[in-house]
């Protein structure tokens, strides 16, 4: 069995300093089975006041996204993605023979000053990529019909339409002024017709519903999509007749719509999570306090910073001995540490954890002793287990909600396809609350299985650029602005 935890054994020689530190530790990261369920049952609860009319703290967005993909679906699509450090250009061809296709990309560095700067400069660098990548791949713009593009803006935004979306919240440290609470197309749009950037806008999608209908592309087992890395979101299919909010539309109950949830807000009330001090400060500190309260416990913009506030905060703990006598300037800057270096600590092969004093010291130029290296080594496992098991409370909430016993769930995103142990442990968290018996054969397939998604913000942004255009055609408007788009 893949070993998920430090054996506790291993601490006889620590001195009793460190020692009350890592019990203390343990008890304010712990997530035993009966709090995950706890979670868990909360979690549905929220999920579907969430879908009400009156609202609750995890917006619930519906996204126009109507059905899940045949596989027979066909064309040539163009594709953006805004993450949180890159914007990437792709362009996908749906090709005749089922489920497959074509891509060709290029990615851009987004530069960090762009992420608080204005408004403008944000959508006229991305018309620029745009063009950029346009001339690369098709020469002469001038003759060129308008490509159809779906643009994977991966920040809560409501969409009364597929194509608007206004942004309710930066998350991922964006903080640009004049954008929350309006629409960004427009923006994008002037953007490009400033730049005579040759495309048409099909789709404003969020990186979760591309996840989801992207894994559903290739396997029908694929009822959930969800993103763990800088942030920490999901969406799912339900049917519009569980949609009390949508509700006035008159849609017939058993429709599909698929559903970005934006679970990154769960709990902003602080009613279940386990918080500790530490996540206290963070939210104090960070642009948007009080809000995505669950997203700042396991997203990769977080984790580092998390454990970088323990070990400031044990340094300048006078009855903790650590670091004594070392200039840890270094580790006081905010955000220093990503979770890549957490992940590096969890890596660490060797039993005296030389790659972790190594990093110390090239990183932050400090030196560890033996004793501050397993407690290093402890920390990090705590952070990165908890945020592996509260995940899973979100999983398994949708599952319960929709009644799924066996399904697939596809995932994407940096900790969830780099952090050492995350798969591991989201699976073991979701047997405890999900109470399936021990595996007889380690072969055999847990009931629901989260596993790799395919590429939701390339091939999902072509496929759901495909399926509106398609619903159109055959007269199906709901959701649509600009009907001129879609001819
Ligand atoms: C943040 C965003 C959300 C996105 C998630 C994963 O939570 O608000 O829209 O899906 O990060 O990238």
């Amino acid at each position: 069995m893949t070993r998920l935890t430090m054996d506790t054994g291993s601490y006889v020689d620590v001195p009793k300093d460190l020692l009350k530190e890592i019990e203390r530790l343990e008890q304010l990261f712990s997530t035993d089975t009966a709090k995950l369920k706890q979670i868990t049952e909360h979690f549905v609860k929220e999920l579907e006041k969430g879908l009400s009319v009156q609202g609750g703290s995890i917006p619930m967005n519906p996204t126009w996204v109507m059905s899940f993909p045949t596989g027979y679906e066909t064309g040539t699509y163009l594709a953006l993605d805004m993450g949180g450090t890159n914007l990437r250009v792709c362009q996908i061809t749906l090709t005749e023979q089922k489920s497959e296709f074509d891509i060709i990309q290029s990615k851009y560095r987004l530069p960090e000053e762009l992420k608080t700067g204005e408004a403008d400069d944000l959508f006229e660098y991305i018309a620029d990529c745009l063009m950029q990548f346009i001339e690369t791949h098709h020469g002469d713009t001038g003759r060129l019909e308008k490509l159809p593009l779906g643009f994977t803006f991966s920040y809560p935004a409501t969409q009364n339409y597929i194509d608007e979306g206004i942004l309710q919240r930066w998350t991922k440290g964006f903080d640009i002024p004049g954008v929350e609470g309006h629409n960004v197309v427009p923006m994008f749009e002037a953007a490009l017709a400033r730049r005579g950037v040759p495309i048409k806008l099909t789709a404003l999608i969020n990186d979760t519903t591309g996840t989801l209908i992207a894994s559903a592309y290739t396997d029908t087992k694929m009822k959930i999509g969800c993103i763990f890395g800088t942030g920490c979101n999901a969406a799912y299919m339900e049917d519009c007749g569980s949609i009390p909010k949508l509700a006035h539309l008159g849609l017939p109950p058993d429709t599909p719509m698929a559903i970005n949830c934006e679970w990154g807000a769960f709990d902003n009330e602080h009613k279940v999570l386990p918080r500790t001090p530490y996540d206290i400060i963070i939210d104090k500190d960070s642009p948007r306090p009080g809000q995505q309260a669950f997203e700042k416990m396991i997203a990769g913009l977080y984790l580092g910073e998390i454990f970088r506030q323990i070990m400031v905060d044990l340094h300048d703990n006078h009855d903790v001995h650590i670091f004594e006598g070392q200039d840890i300037s270094a580790l006081r800057k905010a955000y220093s540490l990503d979770s890549s270096f957490l992940s590096a600590i969890e890596e660490d092969p060797f039993e005296n954890l030389s790659e972790t004093a190594d990093l110390f010291q090239t990183k932050l130029g400090i030196h560890p002793n033996t004793h501050e290296l397993e407690l290093i080594r402890r920390t990090a496992e705590l952070i990165g287990t908890r945020a592996a098991r509260l995940s899973a409370c979100g999983v398994a909430a949708i599952s319960k909600k929709k009644g799924y016993t066996s399904c697939h769930v596809g995932a994407d995103g940096s900790v969830f396809n780099k952090y050492p142990h995350f798969k591991a442990r989201g699976a073991q968290a979701l047997r405890e609350i999900l109470d399936w018996p021990e595996k007889t054969d380690p072969k055999e397939e847990d009931p629901i299985e989260i596993l790799a998604a395919e590429d939701g913000s390339g091939v999902g942004a072509a496929l759901i650029a495909a399926l509106t255009l398609e619903r159109v055609k055959k007269g199906n408007m709901h959701g649509i602005l600009h009907p001129e788009n879609f001819r």
